[in-house]
């Protein structure tokens, strides 16, 4: 008997041997941060360590106890991309299941489930055309439509009864998700005057600070992965408080660069000053930091924080979190926009929206933006404005990957800045154009300082 006492104090002394060194596994456990990437590396320094292996675990696992359909957050976030998603990566994984069902009729990769198939709405549960997916890297995503807004049938030009509409969206990268949630700065959305509610919905719709998704429609990462859970694993058993907060506390461990994560853990203690999360610049790329101040910061923040989180007095964003860049597809045939290929083109829908005055408008689109959330067509293509930290190793850009490369996102902008300039000419130039409304001093990017302001993007 006291034998047998014995040997099970020692079963649990060994057992909480194994367990801590289980948890404490992930110290060095997931990869080597070899190109100083955080994203490869699960830091597990601070507490909630526990949380956070548990978190990272149900990142990785397709919960199959909550009734899913076998994805994992990772097989779109992938853990060596970013914790995002290439159209590249998209088809090589398509391309190699179908080598693989030559040989196996059964094989499967979760990546592919009709939920975010292109043809679902006609073919159900044997959708098979992923082309969005494999030619644009792009997922479904299923919003309702407000209540003043309906479908345009194109074939009868008539309002059809669907109550939601299908968008393509690319994955997000979840890194230096720690701080670029709300971030509770003024103006807050929409600046200006009030609006008028429309069929008693909020006209100024949820997060007015900030959020998570290209629209910002989540305020919480617990809020943003039980969508996820719905929408993209097909859970049939409501998640438990606790998977939420693991998946959040994982996701606040992961940075792309040590800067970044100094940053956040500076700001999360509100210990000032902050340090700037840039390594060392050459001189091209402070030359190119400048440009970034003068061009980009009045919405990306300041560059010690381009998601405009920070609370530091010194970077003030000037300007709403909320902006249309008109990225959506068509884009305007004016400012010599770069035109949108059909592979993307073929998204748009075509809308009718009736107007606070009860007047309506008819517009054609690839992504409503935040119109989808308030009913007012002044949200047409208005997205929430992502860090830019890590971009280099993120392409395509855009929440329709319809940047292919840094060099493509800055013509986009050579085009925005003009329209801009165009539709607010002096003396009513916008503050990203303009300090004192009359002359340009902000905003457009010469040719000749292209190359200085790219090698800076690549350092972020
Ligand atoms: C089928 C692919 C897919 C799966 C699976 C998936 N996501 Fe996502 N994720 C996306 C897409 C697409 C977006 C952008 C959606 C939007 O803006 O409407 C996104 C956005 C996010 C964001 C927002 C990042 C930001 O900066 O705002 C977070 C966080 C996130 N996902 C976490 C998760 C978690 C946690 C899981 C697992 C529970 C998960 N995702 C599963 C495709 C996926
Ligand atoms: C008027 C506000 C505004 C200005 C000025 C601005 N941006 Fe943006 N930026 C946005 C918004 C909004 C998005 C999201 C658009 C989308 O996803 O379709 C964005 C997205 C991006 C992206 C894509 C990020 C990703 O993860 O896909 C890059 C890169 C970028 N901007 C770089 C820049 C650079 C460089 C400048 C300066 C030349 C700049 N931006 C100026 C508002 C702005």
């Amino acid at each position: 008997m006291y034998k047998f006492k014995n040997s099970v104090i020692a079963f649990f002394a060994l057992f909480t041997i194994i367990y801590a060194m289980t948890a404490a596994m992930p110290h060095t456990g997931l990869g080597q941060d070899s190109n100083q990437n955080g994203a490869t590396q699960l830091d597990c320094d601070e507490p909630p360590c526990n949380a956070v292996a548990r978190g990272r675990a149900a990142f990785k696992s397709n919960l199959s106890h909550l009734g899913g359909n076998g994805r994992a957050c990772a097989d779109c976030h992938i853990p060596s991309e970013s914790f995002q998603l290439s159209p590249a990566t998209a088809k090589a994984r398509f391309d190699a299941l179908q080598m693989k069902r030559l040989q196996n009729a059964n094989a499967d990769d979760p990546l592919f489930r009709p939920v975010d198939a292109d043809d679902f709405r006609i073919h159900g549960d044997n959708a098979s055309d992923f082309s969005n997916l494999v030619e644009n890297g792009l997922i479904r995503v299923t919003m309702p439509l407000p209540l003043n807004v309906k479908l345009i049938d194109s074939a009868t030009g008539q309002p059809t009864n669907e109550t939601s509409v299908d968008l393509w969206r690319a994955v997000m990268p979840v890194f230096n998700v720690a701080i670029t949630g709300a971030d509770g700065f003024a103006p807050t959305w929409p600046p200006g005057a009030p609006r008028l509610p429309i069929m008693g919905q909020d006209p100024n719709g949820p997060n007015r600070q900030g959020g998570y998704q290209h629209d910002a429609r989540f305020a919480t990462l617990q809020e943003q992965a039980r969508g996820a859970l719905f929408a993209h694993a097909q859970v049939t058993v409501e998640p438990k408080a606790r998977l939420l907060d693991d998946l959040a506390a994982f996701q606040q461990t992961l940075f792309s660069s040590r800067g970044v994560k100094k940053l956040a853990n500076a700001i999360l203690s509100g210990s000032m000053p902050f340090p700037d999360p840039d390594t060392e610049l050459n001189e091209l790329e402070q030359q190119g930091k400048k440009i970034f101040n003068r061009a980009c910061a009045q919405c990306h923040g300041g560059t010690l924080h381009p998601s405009g989180s920070t609370p530091e007095t010194g970077i003030v964003r000037p300007i709403a979190r909320y902006h249309n860049i008109q990225t959506p597809c068509p884009r305007p045939a004016t400012d010599d926009f770069s035109p949108c290929p059909q592979r993307l083109a073929r998204n748009a829908r075509t809308y009718r929206i009736t107007l606070a005055n009860g007047a309506t408008q008819t517009f054609t689109t690839s992504d409503p933006g935040r119109l989808l959330l308030t009913g007012q067509i002044a949200d047409l293509g208005v997205m929430d404005v992502p860090q830019l930290r890590g971009i280099s190793k993120t392409a395509p850009y855009f929440h329709n990957n319809s940047a292919a490369t840094l060099e493509e996102v800055l013509d986009h902008y050579d085009a925005f800045f003009k329209r801009v300039a165009r539709l607010n000419p002096p003396p009513n130039l916008p503050p990203l154009l303009s300090s004192n409304g009359m002359d340009i001093d902000r905003g457009f990017v010469t040719k000749d300082e292209r190359a200085a302001l790219l090698a800076y993007l690549k350092k972020l």
